[in-house]
Formats: C-alpha cells, structure tokens, sequence
C-alpha cells in the first residue's frame, strides 16, 4: 500500500455548485437535463430545444449550492481526514461560451480559493477537467464535440488551467467516464443527432476529437510542470459472461473491449486492431489528420482511473434473461449478486477483479475515483442518519480493493468514493438517491434548508482513514 494513499471522497461541478448564472458563467448542456421522465431522452441526445423550458425543473441549477458553501464543505471533509478531494471544473464558469479569447476572472477566482481551502487542510485536488461539461453556445455553433473545432476550444480551458493552478494542483483527469459518449451522448459530449445521421459515426467522431484533445492536455500538463500526473478515466466494471458456453465468453469479451478501447487508446497510445477491424466493419471512418497518431503515441497517460459501482454480465443471447439496472446500461441480472434500491447489482469482488483486470492490462498505476451505494436514507427528529447498508457496501467495497493492492499487487494511488457530500444523481436528477457521508437537506424539488448533516458512516470513514483501512482487515 503506498504510504501517502490518497484516501478521499468526489463531486462534479454540475451535481453540486448550483448557482448556474453567477458571477458570469454560461449556460452548459448539464444545465439543460430535466428532473422526470424526458431526463433520459435529453441525455441521449434527443433534444426538442437547446434553452431552458418553463415546464421543468432543472435541479443542476441549485445542486447542492456549494459555490456558497465550499469553505464549510471542505472543513467537513477535513474533520474526516480526506487526504484527496476530487471536483470538477464548470467549464462555462471560465468560459461562458467557450470560445471567448479571455477567461472570465470570477470563474477562475473561484477554483483557485477552493484549491487555497483544500491546502488549508493538505487536502490534495484530484480535478476532472470535464466532468460531462460542455457549453451551450459550442453545441450551437459546432455541434459539440463532433467538429474538430472543438479541440481549440478545450485546449483554450486546459491551459488556463493548468498555468493559473500551477502548484496548486498536481493530478488532473481529462473527461470524466470518456465511454459514457457512447451511452449518453448528449449529457457525456453534448452531442445532438440530425435526422438519418449515423449515431454510430457521430459518436466514434467525437471521441476520436476527445482524444486528441486529451493528448494535447497530457503534453501542455508537463510542459507547465513536470509534477503534474494526468489521468484518463472511464467507467469501470467488468463483464461476466452469462455462462461458460464460448460465446457468452466471447461476447463478454467484446463487450468489455467497447469500455477498454477508449482506455487502450489513452494509455497505450493507439487504436487496438480490433477496433481498427470493427469499425471497418461498420463503415465508420475517423476523422484522423497528419499528426494524430504521434500525438496520441506520444502522449500517453499517467494513470488511469475508473467509477466502479457494478459488474455486469453478458450473453450472446440474451432474449428470455432478466435485466436489471446500471449505471446508465443495462446488465443482464447476475443470479449470486444482490441488488441496490435502484437495481444496480452489488458485486464487491467485482471491484478486485475489475482492479486486476486493468492493471493487467495497462500497468499504470489506478484510481478508484467513484464508488459508492445511492440509497434512500432517513434523517431523525435529532438529525441523525443510520446509514449502515452503506457502511456495508464501502466496507467490502474497500476490503476488495486492498486485496487487490495487498494480495494481487495492483498499484492503487486513492480511493475517492463517489458524493463525499450528497449531491444531484447524474442519471436520474433526484436529490433522494443519496451517496453521501454528509447528509444535505434537500428534496428532489429544491425544496428544503440545505444544511448539512453527519451521517453514521461520516464516523466511521474518519477511522477507515485514520487507520489507512486497516480497520477493515482486522
Ligand atoms: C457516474 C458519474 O457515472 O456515476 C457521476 O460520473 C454519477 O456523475 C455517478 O453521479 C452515479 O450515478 P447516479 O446516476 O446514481 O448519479
């Protein structure tokens, strides 16, 4: 276990800061998701319109308003011993259209007084450059991340940030969970589709886009410092197959190398034959420029991080099989694994054998930079919360993941469970789906006194990082 393990907790912008038209910031395709039942459409990119409606409630709007409340936030953190915090830039707040030629100052005074709280407490950074983020206006006038344009526009954010928070941040993650593109285009990538368009050629275009940017930051991240350790990040979970029959191995296989392929890409620096082939196959072409290919070879990561909240399962037949919930897709329901209140499978071991799965792979050191249990809890007349279902979960979350590093030997640099703090569910826009070690009182409406409250298992964290999890073990 390395000795300064970077033991944490993680927020995005768009879930949490609220306050989505101060001090200068534009308006993002984050903004835009509604609560209720046309979310999902929104989120895969089925859009009737690119302004705020009247007739929803957009609950990224108010989050959990810690663009007021980040220096209580932060000290709550501290009381719990965070080595590590990770959040993520609004892009709109440093640039309101993203493609200003100058930043706008309030947006980047306001990340570095946050990064200036979290070295009050030697609480280190871990900062996602673009947490699903993308403007409003970009989509407009380039259609997002589909046009090259988009490039400048990114390489514009990256190094205002990295120049104006030199020393003040030193590990960065270039997209956040990079192969949701291909499962909520809009919300991922701000991707809209036109009528007869082939969704699969969008989608490849604008990550082939994504990853040259990434690239790009990998290189300017080292230029400005050679401190900085840059990151990709996909979300994680291993397929099972569904039986030992061949083909739901080889279906498992392929299905695990659609996540990997973005990953393969970012931290061995080209594209894998097999995507090279499938693609092929599918009559996708990627829009690859002179320069690209050294770009990406040369500019590989430093460490790969992943969400891991789930394993799933596949299976080259898969009618007649019950499904169950995910993050954002699917799986076939796995029949030893019990499930969440949202149906997301509960696989602990799941995390060891994903953690080993991409050690193996890549060798790089990881980051478990999401994980966590969305459950339904009760706050008492004392402002008390029993959280215990989700002190189990972390527990044998956690344990897992020290097997992996005690027993395995995988190089994990920290864990930052997902919503340290609760905050806005990104799939679903409910308050009520709560991940938190602080409780925030607030409904899934916007109604309530947003004050925040110690959950149990606040408690017990502190002593998990304390004892840099050995706790756990004994
Ligand atoms: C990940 C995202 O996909 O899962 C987070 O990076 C998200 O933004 C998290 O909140 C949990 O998903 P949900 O839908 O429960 O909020």
């Amino acid at each position: 276990m390395r000795r300064n393990f970077l033991w944490g907790g993680a927020i995005a912008a768009n879930q949490s800061e609220g306050a989505y038209n101060e001090d200068g910031r534009g308006l993002a395709n984050v903004d835009l998701l509604p609560y209720g039942e046309d979310r999902l459409a929104y989120m895969s990119g089925e859009i009737d319109s690119l302004e705020l409606q009247q007739k929803y409630y957009y609950p990224s709007a108010k989050g959990i308003d810690f663009y007021h409340s980040y220096k209580d936030d932060i000290k709550l953190l501290a009381e719990m011993g965070f080595k590590s915090f990770r959040i993520s830039i609004a892009w709109t707040r440093i640039f309101p259209n993203g493609d200003e030629e100058e930043p706008n100052e309030k947006g980047v005074k306001f990340y570095e007084n946050l990064f200036l709280e979290c070295k009050k407490y030697a609480i280190e950074p871990i900062v996602t450059i673009a947490h699903f983020d993308c403007p409003v206006n970009l989509i407009k006038k380039f259609g997002a991340w589909c046009s090259r344009e988009m490039i400048a526009c990114y390489e514009k954010l990256y190094k205002v940030l990295f120049t104006r928070y030199k020393g003040l941040v030193h590990y960065w993650i270039t997209f956040n969970e990079i192969n949701m593109i291909l499962h909520a285009p809009f919300m991922a990538a701000g991707i809209t589709f036109k009528d007869g368009e082939d969704h699969e050629q969008v989608k490849y275009t604008a990550t082939h886009h994504e990853l040259v940017a990434s690239a790009m930051a990998v290189k300017y991240a080292h230029e400005v410092d050679p401190e900085n350790k840059v990151g990709c990040m996909m979300a994680g979970g291993d397929y099972y197959p569904y039986s030992c029959n061949p083909k739901d191995v080889m279906e498992a296989m392929n299905k695990n190398r659609e996540n990997l392929f973005f990953i393969d890409v970012q931290a061995r620096g080209e594209y894998p034959e097999y995507a090279k082939k499938q693609l092929e196959q599918k009559n996708i072409t990627l829009p690859i420029l002179e320069g690209d290919y050294e770009l990406l070879k040369e500019h590989t990561v430093d460490f790969v991080s992943f969400s891991y909240y789930a394993s799933k399962v596949a299976a080259s037949d898969s009618s007649e099989k019950r499904e169950t919930a995910g993050n954002l897709v699917k799986s076939i329901k796995n029949p030893y694994l019990t499930l969440s209140e949202w149906g997301w499978q509960v696989d602990p071991l799941g995390l060891r054998i994903t953690l080993n799965t991409i050690w193996d792979r890549y060798q790089k050191p990881l980051f478990i930079v999401e994980n966590g249990l969305g459950a339904i809890d009760k706050l008492t007349q004392n402002h008390e919360i029993e959280d215990d279902y989700r002190i189990a979960y972390l527990s044998e979350h956690i344990k897992e993941m020290l097997h992996a590093i005690e027993q395995d030997g995988v190089d994990v640099l920290g864990y930052t469970s997902w919503g340290c703090i609760d905050l806005v569910s990104a799939g679903t826009g409910q308050m009520s789906k709560r991940y938190g070690y602080i409780y925030v009182d607030a409904d899934d409406h916007g109604q309530g006194s947003y004050k925040r409250y110690r959950k149990k298992s606040f408690y017990w964290y502190k002593k998990v990082i304390e004892s840099n999890g050995a706790i756990l073990l004994s």
